[in-house]
């Protein structure tokens, strides 16, 4: 059978969201009109999935119950005469069934899929992070790609990778490719977060990975590396160690990552994703000349 179950992680603090991300989980930030995981999940059904296994953790029951179906709101629209709002909550629909673990100490990505080893057991799974979009409205379909990379090839993982400007490497796991960086290359190692000078590369690791369980070991034999956490891209490195086939694979430039992890990456992708509102779009992009006209 092939991969279809993914295991999103969304159980950090978001720190560098303070205060925004308090009290509400930042994966429910809104990106125009829907919450950053609701595209995150609609991109994993488009690709075939069909388990999703939330990693989350305090103050992240939100999640859980936006993913619910809400009878009593449909029965609510319905009687109002609201029938045209149902179509807003078709993503509840989804073929998908749903599962939630807790990371019960916040040890870092790596940490986070570790938590997900019971669940997960044996097969082989998606990672997609719960706070990046790929493409505008989600659209790509690169996750189906590296899976079928992935069982074509045997690799023991397939990652997803975004080039960045070179000032840039020093806030990603960033690719050494083995030979040259085609579409689809092969890695020699991940570094996380290399100093501009010390990168092997400029291709940043783009929030999407297909793994074999073979990265549960290497997790746990994962001390804390970078920020005192257990790194996923550190996991990874310890794979290729051991003598694993990983292979990169590069977003086409219509398949941007937009991240929400901090302020400015946050203003940016909102404002992009408000432009491109069918309906309110233009009225935005009308307000925005003249704020801006000289
Ligand atoms: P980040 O790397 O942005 O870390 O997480 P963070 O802790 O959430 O944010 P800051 O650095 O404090 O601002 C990338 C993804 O991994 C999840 C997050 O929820 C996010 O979706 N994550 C991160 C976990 O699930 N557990 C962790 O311990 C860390």
């Amino acid at each position: 059978m092939s991969v279809d179950l993914a295991v999103v992680p969304v159980a950090g603090r978001g720190t560098r969201l303070l205060p925004l991300a308090k009290s509400q989980p930042k994966e429910m930030l809104p990106m125009g009109r829907k919450p950053v995981v609701q595209y995150v999940v609609e991109e994993l059904a488009r690709c075939g999935i069909g388990r999703v296994l939330f990693v989350t953790g305090p103050g992240k029951a939100a999640i859980e119950n936006h993913f619910d179906i809400d009878v009593e709101l449909i029965d609510y629209l319905r009687e109002t005469g609201k029938e045209e709002l149902l179509r807003e909550l078709a993503f509840e629909r989804e073929d998908l069934e749903y599962f939630y673990t807790r990371q019960r100490r916040q040890l870092g990505l790596g940490h986070a899929v570790l938590c997900a080893r019971a669940v997960v057991g044996d097969q082989p799974f998606v990672v997609a992070l719960g706070d990046s979009i790929i493409g505008m409205h989600a659209e790509s379909k690169v996750v189906r790609t590296m899976i079928e990379k992935f069982e074509a090839s045997r690799a023991a993982a397939v990652i997803a990778f975004e080039e960045v400007p070179p000032r840039e490497v020093v806030h990603y796991g960033i690719a050494q490719p083995r030979d040259g960086a085609d579409e689809v290359f092969e890695l020699a190692d991940l570094i996380e977060k290399p100093d501009a000078n010390e990168a092997p590369s400029n291709l940043a690791v783009a929030s999407r990975y297909v793994f074999s369980p073979a990265i549960f070991d290497c997790l746990e034999r994962t001390p804390p590396g970078k920020g005192d956490e257990i790194q996923l891209t550190d996991a990874v490195s310890m794979l290729i160690r051991d003598g694993r086939n990983v292979l990169g694979i590069r977003l086409r430039a219509d398949e941007r990552r937009f991240d929400i992890g901090n302020f400015e990456s946050y203003f940016l992708a909102f404002t992009e994703f408000a432009l491109a509102d069918p309906q309110y779009g233009p009225a935005l992009r009308k307000h925005m000349k003249e704020l801006l006209a000289p």
